[in-house]
């Protein structure tokens, strides 16, 4: 089932997500619905607060980009309860953008490579690690769970740029192609 995708401006955005507990209802029907909306929005990670839903679970998809780098395309993974245990000093820029962010993509720079701990669909523990574009949409979506945004990681400059832009988004002004709940 598609679910709407809540918006810049929502509460729920910006709320620290709960662990997951074993026997969370339906769990894999929510996972399942989760990889269908980002897929019907065109999208390669979404985290559970972008469906409303406070609890820290995401998903991530780069097949669309086998073309380019089949590793990368290949690369297909449900995170529970996620926790980043390191992060490279070095960092590095790229271009971001966020399903719950329509029509804004800005560089942002983030820790090259990555250690993180979590529980796949049987919950059993895994600890991998992740670099460069991995490691950018991991962090990306694990962000989600901590109430951060992409946004909030551009230079003050960029923001005052993106400020009537986000307002837009806010009053449900933005357009896209993909069922949203605006706040
Ligand atoms: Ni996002």
């Amino acid at each position: 089932m598609i679910l709407p995708i809540y918006t810049y401006g929502n509460a729920i955005l910006r709320k620290v997500a709960l662990p997951v507990k074993a026997d969370y209802p339906d769990l894999n029907v929510v996972i399942s619905n989760m990889f269908e909306t980002m897929y019907h929005a065109e999208g390669v990670g979404l985290a559970a607060p972008q469906v409303g839903l406070p609890i820290r679970l995401l998903v991530i998809d780069l097949a669309p980009l086998k073309e380019e780098d089949p590793e990368l395309g290949a690369f297909k993974i449900v995170m529970i309860n996620p926790t980043i245990l390191e992060k490279s000093n070095e960092e590095i820029a790229g271009e971001e953008g966020c399903l719950s962010i329509p029509g804004i993509h800005e560089m942002v720079l983030r820790a090259e490579k990555i250690k993180i701990k979590f529980l796949n669909t049987d919950f059993k523990e895994h600890i991998e690690e992740f670099e460069g574009y991995k490691a950018r949409v991991v962090q990306h979506e694990n962000d989600h769970l901590q109430g951060h945004l992409f946004t909030d990681k551009v230079t003050p400059i960029r923001r005052q740029l993106l400020k009537s832009k986000l307002t837009n988004i806010v009053k449900g002004k933005a357009t896209c192609n993909y069922k949203v709940k605006s706040a």
